[in-house]
């Protein structure tokens, strides 16, 4: 008997969307599923039908939907302490912090809210080090970005988008940033011998996540690193997407053996549970910045140093990345068998990963992904041909089976 997979949306999650349609400003296109619980890999919609996530809240619930120790640590100092903001101080920031250092290695680290907030913070510490210690000429300092970034939302963050979904009609844009084509080491080469002097700073994703899942060559992060030292530019990760063991290390930029100059974390830091982000840097670039010169009313509240401690910690111990790096390879190699018309490339590392769809008989990702959600597993469109699948590195190697038994009924279904 053939199962009726098609995406049917009852009354009670139609009432949901349209609320959201009416009240709502239009900013995103979900998927028309409306969810109510989640629980490790697993979400659940309002009429009681249990998914695989694969999105993971863009990766943000590496750690796997309400923790049970990140919960708890949530809870307990929620009836503590919430919000002191940095006019005092607390028990829990310095904690925190210092865990930060033993765990990634820098001297200090920064903490802010949302990823685009961190990736702010880190291009303001980049100009401020340009200008006190590479001594920049005034408002001269130059950054480098790649086309195709993802970097967050901000007005400064779009003026260095190629992406005209993420920059029309929000100018005039932020002077002084450079872009140069991804996963080409020449091109940087070609700016800093050019430009070098005024250069603080060569901002990229190890992996471009929101771009689709492009992973660059081995050894390109390493080469740009190599010429950022060359010319004494700041190699800055982006790691607020790959970094938290989604790629199969704690930082992406492992894989390739280098210590960025600055890192940029957030999502999964807080397993998901708060926004939580931050900058790591050493001093010699933290502490150009002086008291007062930058901040953020929640950056570093207790709340979310007590989560973020204990959602670093659930990846630690539970060696989030060697799963990560462990069932990639077999997600891959499963996708890679699949014969099917719609599968034109997969890519990835650990388990951030895409299927590049070839649209078939006139059906394309969002189909496959509504087919999928009839059958149980959310994953999203990214640049409408792209489907990216991360799911919470707390799945085991029997349930991911199971999940890929399900994209490949759904892609069979459509041929
Ligand atoms: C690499 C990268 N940087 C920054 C951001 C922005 O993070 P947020 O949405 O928390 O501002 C994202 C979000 O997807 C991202 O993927």
């Amino acid at each position: 008997m053939k199962k009726n997979i098609s995406m049917e949306i009852s009354p009670k999650a139609k009432a949901f969307i349209e609320k959201e349609d009416t009240y709502g400003a239009h900013n995103y296109h979900p998927l028309p599923v409306v969810l109510t619980r989640g629980e490790g890999i697993y979400v659940w919609d309002v009429d009681g039908k249990r998914y695989f996530d694969f999105l993971s809240a863009y990766s943000a619930v590496n750690q796997g939907h309400c923790h049970p120790k990140i919960v708890n640590a949530l809870v307990k100092q929620a009836s503590n302490l919430c919000l002191t903001s940095r006019a005092f101080y607390n028990d829990c920031l310095g904690p925190y912090e210092e865990f930060v250092h033993k765990l990634f290695g820098y001297d200090k680290v920064l903490p802010m809210n949302s990823g685009a907030e961190a990736v702010e913070t880190a291009l303001k510490l980049a100009r401020r080090w340009g200008y006190v210690k590479k001594n920049i000429p005034e408002n001269e300092a130059l950054i480098i970005g790649c086309e195709g970034n993802f970097h967050g939302r901000t007005i400064t963050i779009v003026s260095l988008s190629t992406d005209p979904d993420s920059y029309k009609d929000y100018g005039p844009f932020t002077p002084g940033l450079v872009k140069i084509p991804y996963d080409n080491p020449q091109a940087l080469e070609e700016v800093l011998n050019k430009f070098g002097d005024k250069v603080a700073a060569f901002l990229v994703e190890p992996i471009q996540g929101e771009a689709g899942v492009f992973v660059p060559h081995d050894g390109y992060l390493k080469k740009c690193y190599d010429l950022c030292k060359k010319h004494n530019v700041l190699f800055v990760a982006d790691e607020v997407q790959t970094g938290i063991a989604r790629t199969g290390k704690m930082l992406c930029s492992d894989h390739e053996g280098i210590r960025p100059d600055m890192v940029i974390l957030g999502k999964a830091i807080s397993g998901g549970v708060l926004p939580v982000s931050a900058v790591l840097a050493d001093d010699e670039i933290m502490l150009t910045i002086k008291p007062g010169e930058h901040g953020s009313t929640f950056g570093g509240f207790p709340l979310a140093c007590k989560v973020a401690v204990a959602a670093l910690e659930v990846v630690v111990e539970e060696k989030l990345a060697d799963k990560a790096e462990y069932l990639g390879k077999i997600f891959r190699r499963e996708m890679a068998a699949i014969k099917s018309p719609f599968v034109k490339q997969i890519r990835g590392k650990g388990l951030l990963n895409a299927i590049v769809i070839q649209p078939h008989n006139g059906k394309e990702a969002w189909d496959v992904c509504e087919t999928m959600a009839g059958l149980g597993l959310i994953a999203k469109p990214t640049h409408r041909h792209i489907i990216r699948f991360a799911p919470p590195l707390v799945i085991k190697e029997e349930e991911l089976m199971e999940a890929i038994g399900i994209i490949k009924e759904a892609l069979k279904s459509l041929e």
